[in-house]
């Protein structure tokens, strides 16, 4: 079985979803429920004996000590962590706190774990990190894409908090031998997308005909991977890459910010005109942009095509689509999400930029 960490946000749901509907491997996910989370993401499931919700905090030593005692796992796969960039200028302790001391301790229980196996699970067992490739820092237009060998240059609270965990993970591969996996991909989207990040925030702001905000002058590129792309990449990672080794994962779907706004008003227009009969294109408002803003991620995947047989299975345009048909068809999903809490983020985060500022 798997241990998955953060299986109750966003791209662990997905992931959880997909491993159990295609391997039947049962899985303990182990999740604090923080705001991003939402348990009814696994409703599916809920019936289903081959999967655990454990509520809990990956930095919990004892817990993870005896989640890892009683159901001998052969892979931990670790996606919790504090994901909003945004969130994390705000205030960044909580980045520390998950991202780095949570891994740490998340890797040091796994270590004597892994310690104390017989020969045969030890050789099997991983540790898959589930990274981003924000630590690589920013592009200009004509650089070449990230891949395995580009140098760290984190430039946010998250992505330099991501960015100590990868080398956490990779020190406890180098120093403990401990059998570590790494993964750094591009800009997810999907069910289940939590509407403070960019796809889902436009969605959901067209829908209820409020400002769609644009930082800066949009013209921020992105690489995009529909999520169940980024499933099938962890899944072929976890069985098929050495231990030690780090890949790159991307979609290979570069866009500007703002083409992408202009594409999701456009799909919206089509699938669900607005009453008001004109584009969702007119509550596209720029405004003043992210503080130490990258310019341009972009991904060079080669090398887990050519070594692992890996590509993504949608294209930009489809998937698109279909997540936005998902948003249209879970209204009641939406409407759970983004009432309370939620409110106050929104409130707190655009206030100040709302009215064409730069
Ligand atoms: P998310 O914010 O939607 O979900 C994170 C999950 O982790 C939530 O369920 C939350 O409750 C849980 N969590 C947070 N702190 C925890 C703690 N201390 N203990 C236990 N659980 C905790 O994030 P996501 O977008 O699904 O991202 C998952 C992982 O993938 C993250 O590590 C992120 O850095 C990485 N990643 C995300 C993207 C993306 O585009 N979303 C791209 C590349 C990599
Ligand atoms: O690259 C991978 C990363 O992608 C992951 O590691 C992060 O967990 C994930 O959140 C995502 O980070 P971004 O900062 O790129 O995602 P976000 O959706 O917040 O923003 C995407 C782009 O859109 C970025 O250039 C900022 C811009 N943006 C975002 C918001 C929320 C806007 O223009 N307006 C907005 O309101």
């Amino acid at each position: 079985m798997l241990l998955v960490t953060g299986g109750a946000g966003f791209i662990g749901a997905n992931f959880v979803l997909n491993t159990i509907a295609t391997t039947g491997e049962p899985i303990v996910v182990l999740d604090a429920l923080t705001y991003a989370a939402n348990p009814a993401n696994l409703a599916p499931l809920a019936e289903d004996p081959r999967l655990q919700l454990v509520v809990g905090d990956i930095g919990d030593r004892p817990l993870v000590r005896s989640l890892l005692e009683q159901h001998q796992p052969r892979a931990v796969v670790h996606f919790a962590a504090e994901s909003h960039v945004d969130r994390s200028i705000a205030a960044s302790d909580a980045f520390v706190r998950t991202n780095v001391m949570g891994t740490h301790a998340l890797l040091e229980e796994s270590r004597l774990f892994w310690n104390q196996l017989a020969p045969q699970s030890r050789d099997r067992f991983r540790f898959l990190h589930v990274s981003t490739d924000e630590v690589f820092g920013s592009l200009g237009p004509q650089d070449p894409a990230f891949n395995e060998h580009t140098p760290y240059a984190p430039n946010s609270p998250y992505s330099a908090s991501k960015a100590a965990s990868d080398h956490l993970v990779r020190a406890w591969h180098h120093t403990y031998g401990l059998p570590t996996l790494i993964t750094n991909c591009s800009n997810n989207y999907g069910p289940f997308q939590f509407p403070e990040k960019l796809i889902p925030l436009t969605i959901h702001r067209a829908l209820a005909g409020e400002p769609i905000p644009v930082y800066g002058d949009g013209s921020n590129v992105r690489d995009w991977l529909h999520v169940s792309d980024h499933c099938t990449a962890i899944g072929t990672v976890l069985e098929g890459s050495r231990p030690g080794e780090t890949w790159v994962i991307g979609g290979n779907a570069e866009r500007r910010n703002i083409d992408l706004v202009h594409t999701l008003c456009d799909v919206l227009d089509r699938l669900r005109p607005d009453p008001v009969g004109q584009s969702y294109r007119r509550l596209i408002t720029f405004v003043t942009d992210r503080p130490g803003h990258d310019q341009r991620y972009a991904i060079d995947a080669r090398r887990l095509r050519d070594q692992l047989g890996w590509t993504p299975a949608k294209t930009f345009e489809g998937g698109l689509e279909e997540t936005v048909q998902w948003y249209l068809n879970h209204g009641d999903w939406l409407d759970n999400v983004t009432s309370g809490r939620y409110r106050d983020w929104i409130s707190q985060q655009y206030s100040d930029r709302d009215g064409g500022q730069r």
